[in-house]
């Protein structure tokens, strides 16, 4: 249905209908005819109903449980855009678990590598606008790279680059360790960034620490964003700097579990002072609520918990963070539940990403997205 709104004004009559509608889908169908009315007689620039409207496709590889797809999600709601994730591939049944827990059903597929030949891509994965992988770090083959090619067969890589060169979508976000920079000699970016760049434009990647985002956690990664066309350099976000504290995400009294037996307090002790005498600073790291930031959670923080030690005052025994600790280190909010056991979740947030990165590196993209709508429209 298009509505006749050449004889009045358009927006009074937008909101006279605004006012009498009193259900969503009405309100959507008034704003479908007035973007039709737009976009025919070419009144205005259609950007700003584009914003309202755009709705954005994704899809999240190398999932875990979901923390970049909850930082995209969390940009695209922010700027009023509704988001779809059409397709979720992980191997890991606990982050599986973790993930359909907290987005529902999803278009899940295991290993991604079983995804096979270019038809089969072209089937299973519906059309989408924007890729999401925060993938594992692996070396590309010297021999390949020696004769002049990329060979970058036989890597988890491999399998990105090859879904964004059958279906093409608008623009990728790519996760991984800080280390990725200078792995095997800097070859590994080096060969990614050469193989990105034949089809997309991709800026050089940006180093961004959770601490600089609002997270009390020092925890340094590599991102790599793309776009298939490029209208001007794409800016990361700046550093928010808001001075973090760690008695902001602790809780009160966790349960006695958490404290570490003296054994073990002794064991990291010793092996502090075994580390100072060999001149190095490893160890233990120990903090409290005053600690601006913690050290790097990692998968292994079920085992001792060495990284990230939580006094609990002189001649106590300090303790491990709690789950839910570790998850709004990361930036997940209190809503995010946690179905697994306690070493499940240790390892999937000290696995997944900072949110609240994600979550800014996002609302970059989609204004890039958003910018290169508006040029297409208006040229
Ligand atoms: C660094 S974690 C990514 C975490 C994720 N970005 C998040 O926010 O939780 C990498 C994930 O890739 C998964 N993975 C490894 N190989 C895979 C494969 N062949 N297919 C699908 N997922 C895989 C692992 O199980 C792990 O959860």
């Amino acid at each position: 249905m298009l509505l006749n709104f050449s004889s009045l004004d358009s927006l009074s009559i937008l909101s006279c209908r605004r006012a009498l509608c009193n259900n969503l889908s009405a309100l959507e169908d008034i704003l479908k005819d007035y973007k039709n009315y737009l976009i025919k007689y070419s009144i205005f620039s259609t950007y700003c109903i584009d914003s309202i409207k755009m709705k954005l496709k994704i899809i999240d590889l190398f999932a875990g449980i979901g923390g970049v797809r909850l930082g995209f999600e969390k940009a695209a709601k922010k700027k009023l855009i509704e988001t779809n994730c059409v397709f979720s591939s992980e191997i890991d049944k606990y982050c599986i678990q973790t993930y359909i827990t907290n987005f529902g059903k999803t278009n899940f597929y295991g290993d991604i590598t079983k995804i096979g030949s270019t038809e089969n891509i072209i089937k299973t994965i519906p059309n989408f606008d924007l890729l999401f992988a925060g993938f594992p770090c692996q070396p590309f083959s010297q021999a390949g790279l020696k004769k002049g090619f990329n060979d970058t067969r036989g890597t988890l890589f491999f399998w990105i680059e090859k879904i964004l060169n059958v279906k093409k979508p608008s623009a990728f976000l790519l996760e991984n360790v800080k280390h990725l920079k200078g792995h095997d000699k800097g070859n590994t970016l080096k060969v990614i960034l050469k193989s990105l760049r034949k089809n997309y434009y991709v800026p050089d990647p940006e180093i961004l620490n959770a601490k600089d985002f609002g997270l009390p956690q020092n925890r340094e990664r590599i991102y790599i964003v793309g776009f298939r066309k490029k209208i001007n350099d794409f800016k990361f976000p700046n550093l928010k700097k808001i001075k973090t504290k760690l008695g902001d995400i602790l809780e009160t009294n966790p349960v006695k579990k958490y404290t570490i037996s003296s054994r073990l307090w002794s064991g990291h002790k010793r092996r502090k002072i075994k580390h100072r005498k060999k001149g190095n600073g490893f160890g233990y790291g120990l903090f409290d609520k005053n600690s601006q930031h913690t050290n790097t959670i990692s998968a292994r923080y079920y085992k001792d918990g060495s990284e990230v030690l939580i006094s609990r005052g002189k001649n106590k025994n300090p303790r491990k963070l709690t789950e839910r600790e570790c998850a709004r280190l990361q930036g997940f909010p209190d809503s995010f539940k946690i179905p697994v056991s306690t070493v499940q979740a240790y390892k999937q947030f000290g696995n997944s990403v900072p949110v609240n990165v994600v979550e800014a590196i996002s609302c970059e993209m989609i204004n890039y997205l958003e910018a290169q709508n508006k040029k297409s429209k208006v040229a």
